[in-house]
């Protein structure tokens, strides 16, 4: 299987998706996970990266198709979920040449569809545990006791606010891309982590 997870910062694609990692053997490819693992050991990509990602705008595109074109080859024949690619128009345009190429068909789009204002308290609520990438909500799902958590960089109030921006104008486009395509299926992301994780089962 070929999953997209399609929605706004904070949505709740990552916890989702590594539920589905978890219970159902899915493989996460996350582009925001392998550019932060990326900034953190300082590469090349790392060093490239950085500044977008600080400032709550998008890596360029050709930075992140080359990413994805190279784990598509490694990962052939995993059932895998796209956590934040394609992002842009033109992405999900290379993403349409490159998935033939390694012989798979996009089955389906979940789109996460989720507030302004409930991204805010979630991403502003959201803790990070280093060691493992498990994601916390000091509120909502808050870590257990003993385990160290951080905020993540772009999880600043006014870089949070850049990112929705950014989300409106540049991937936004991408429900009606896929929509046209008959691939979306929208998913009501407010609700609790259980039940958005039935809404998924139940769409896949
Ligand atoms: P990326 O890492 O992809 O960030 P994002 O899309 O902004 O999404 P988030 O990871 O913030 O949110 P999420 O939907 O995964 O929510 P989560 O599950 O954590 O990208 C970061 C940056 O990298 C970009 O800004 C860009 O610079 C760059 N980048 C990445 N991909 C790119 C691309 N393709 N092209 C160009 N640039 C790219 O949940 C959020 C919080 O809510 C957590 O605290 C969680 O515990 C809580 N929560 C989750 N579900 C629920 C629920 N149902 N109820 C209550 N709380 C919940
Ligand atoms: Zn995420």
């Amino acid at each position: 299987k070929t999953l997209i997870f399609l929605g706004p910062p904070g949505a709740g694609k990552g916890t989702q998706a590594q539920r589905l990692v978890e219970e159902k053997g899915f493989v996460q490819l996350s582009t925001g996970d392998i550019l932060r693992e990326a900034v953190k050991k300082g590469t090349e990509l790392g060093k490239k990266a950085k500044e977008y990602m600080e400032a709550g705008k998008l890596v360029p595109d050709d930075l992140i198709i080359a990413i994805i074109e190279e784990k598509l080859k490694e990962l052939e024949g995993k059932d895998i979920i796209l956590d934040g690619f394609p992002r842009t128009i033109p992405q999900a345009e290379a993403l349409d040449r490159m998935l033939p190429a390694v012989g798979r068909t996009l089955d389906k789009v979940i789109l996460f569809d989720l507030s302004d204002e409930e991204i805010l308290r979630r991403l502003t609520g959201r803790r990070v545990d280093p060691k493992t990438g498990k994601v916390y909500h000091i509120e909502f799902n808050p870590p257990p006791e003993g385990v160290e958590v951080i905020q993540r960089e772009d999880d600043r109030e006014e870089v949070i606010r850049k990112r929705l921006e950014v989300y409106h104008q540049q991937t936004a486009p991408l429900i009606e891309y896929y929509r046209n395509q008959n691939k979306l299926f929208v998913v009501d992301a407010s609700k609790s982590p259980d039940e958005v994780y039935k809404e998924i089962l139940s769409v896949i």
